[in-house]
């Protein structure tokens, strides 16, 4: 039930002067605040309805995306979650990089749900592929690192496909349909195979490999355009677009927690590198954050729970990662880390999910700073010694111990919920603006008059 959208509608209207388009609704950030897993997948269904267009920018398939639909589940890893909305056209930007194999076999997936692509999906020429030698490599250097060297990556090839990006030796989409791709592809399996003998990897034989992705790019052809202009040109016409973060502002390589990091800005600037839009056409940023914390694969997390309550909230919460089906490290919110989220992308409110998973927490528990070698910080350390090291201070503050999942509006829940959640504003300085307390698309509320926020 989405009560509070009417206002927004009514507030641009009124702004909108005769040469300005009326947008029913800003073009739209939306990133992972935490370590990824939010359930970003269940708010840009949600908010899909006002939106024309939805983008991915950065990751790959790495990500997994989970909507509820009625008794359906769907898990998206690389198609935009707005796939499964009727009429929205979705794309997948410049900066994501592609595993054509993936990317075919979830559009065999939506088609045979009775979903289609056909006109609605399409893949930016400037995106980069992933290929068999770069799961390899992931794969390889994951297994031969020491414990303590380990990402935990999901080996799906991310790291070195971006590494090829940056290196200039990359192949890209358009590439794939272009003539030239048979001899370019020869080279790099050339070098590559180096590689994969020195990391004692199976090496490729590059007429295979040519056969299998020709197969694909003929398959994936009609999907591969120039989605720079498309976007500006669909902004320029009125229509709004949603950017849909994949993982979150903690697995940023800028941001996160280096070295265990994705490969890729989760963050809202990579929207814009990501997808060939300029930040002034940006209108808003929504976080996305749980009532608790997450994180799969290796490194810091300082609010991690090691006890009984933290195996509870990865039962209750089915905190099992949706892309390598890996339990998720489970821990209280980490405040230190929603506040570095506000700043580094400018939030304008949070969705906050999974409030229901709290429900039978009899003592809930913030952490506002974080404590290492006598030294308190409040704002989020570059180091991964220290964030492994610090201690968390804690506030603690009354659960509510009772079901949430069939309210559908703020002033219905139980008081110390009600409490928590202007806590975690206050905490934040952020507001919250949507609340969902169960997974199904209409489990979720928005707050009245969240959008006046910005002016
Ligand atoms: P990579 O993105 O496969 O290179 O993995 C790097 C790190 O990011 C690992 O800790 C992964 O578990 C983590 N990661 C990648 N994608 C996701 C995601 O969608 N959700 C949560 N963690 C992720």
């Amino acid at each position: 039930m989405l009560m509070a959208l009417e206002p927004l509608r009514a507030v641009l209207l009124m702004g909108a002067g005769p040469e300005i388009q009326v947008r029913f609704m800003a073009n739209t950030i939306l990133i992972g605040a935490q370590w990824g897993d939010e359930g970003k997948g269940k708010i840009i269904d949600v908010i899909t309805t006002e939106h024309q267009w939805v983008v991915r920018y950065q990751g790959g398939n790495n990500a997994g995306h989970t909507v509820e639909i009625g008794d359906q589940r769907y898990v998206l890893h690389l198609l935009p979650s707005g796939i499964l909305r009727e009429g929205c056209s979705c794309v997948i930007g410049n900066g994501v990089v592609v595993d054509p194999a993936a990317l075919k076999k979830e559009i065999d997936e939506v088609e045979a749900q009775g979903i289609s692509t056909k006109d609605r999906l399409f893949v930016s020429d400037r995106a980069h592929v992933i290929m068999p030698y770069h799961r390899l490599i992931d794969e390889y250097r994951e297994g031969r690192a020491a414990i303590k060297d380990k990402i935990g990556t999901t080996k799906r090839g991310i790291g070195p496909t971006y590494a090829d990006k940056a290196a200039r030796v990359g192949l890209r989409m358009g590439d794939l349909i272009d003539a030239s791709f048979p001899n370019q592809l020869r080279k790099r399996i050339h070098e590559n195979n180096r590689i994969l003998e020195a990391l004692n990897a199976p090496t490729l034989d590059a007429e295979e490999v040519l056969e299998q992705y020709q197969a694909w790019a003929t398959s994936l052809q009609p999907y591969i355009v120039d989605t720079v202009t498309l976007l500006n040109e669909a902004d320029r016409k009125g229509e709004s677009i949603l950017f849909e973060g994949a993982q979150g502002v903690m697995l940023d390589i800028d941001f996160g927690t280096y070295p265990f990091v994705t490969s890729s800005n989760a963050t809202a600037g990579g929207a814009c590198t990501g997808s060939g839009v300029p930040p002034h056409r940006i209108e808003r940023v929504i976080g996305v954050v749980k009532a608790y914390t997450t994180r799969v694969g290796e490194g810091p997390f300082p609010t991690e729970l090691h006890d009984a309550t933290g195996m509870e909230l990865a039962k209750v919460g089915n905190e099992f990662g949706s892309t390598t089906g890996r339990p998720r490290r489970c821990g209280w919110f980490d405040a230190v880390v929603a506040r570095y989220s506000a700043v580094v992308n400018g939030i304008d409110f949070w969705a906050l999910t999974k409030m229901d998973v709290l429900d039978n927490q009899p003592v809930i528990r913030i952490a506002v700073a974080y404590e290492c070698a006598g030294r308190t910080y409040r704002d989020m350390p570059a180091s991964v010694g220290v964030l492994e090291a610090c201690r968390p201070v804690y506030e603690e503050m009354p659960g509510w111990m009772t079901p949430t999942t069939h309210i559908q509006r703020f002033e219905d829940l139980p008081e110390p919920a009600r409490a928590y959640l202007t806590r975690l504003e206050e905490i934040t300085g952020v507001r919250v603006g949507i609340v969902s307390v169960g997974p199904q698309r209409d489990s979720t509320f928005i707050i009245e008059d969240v959008y006046a926020t910005r002016s």
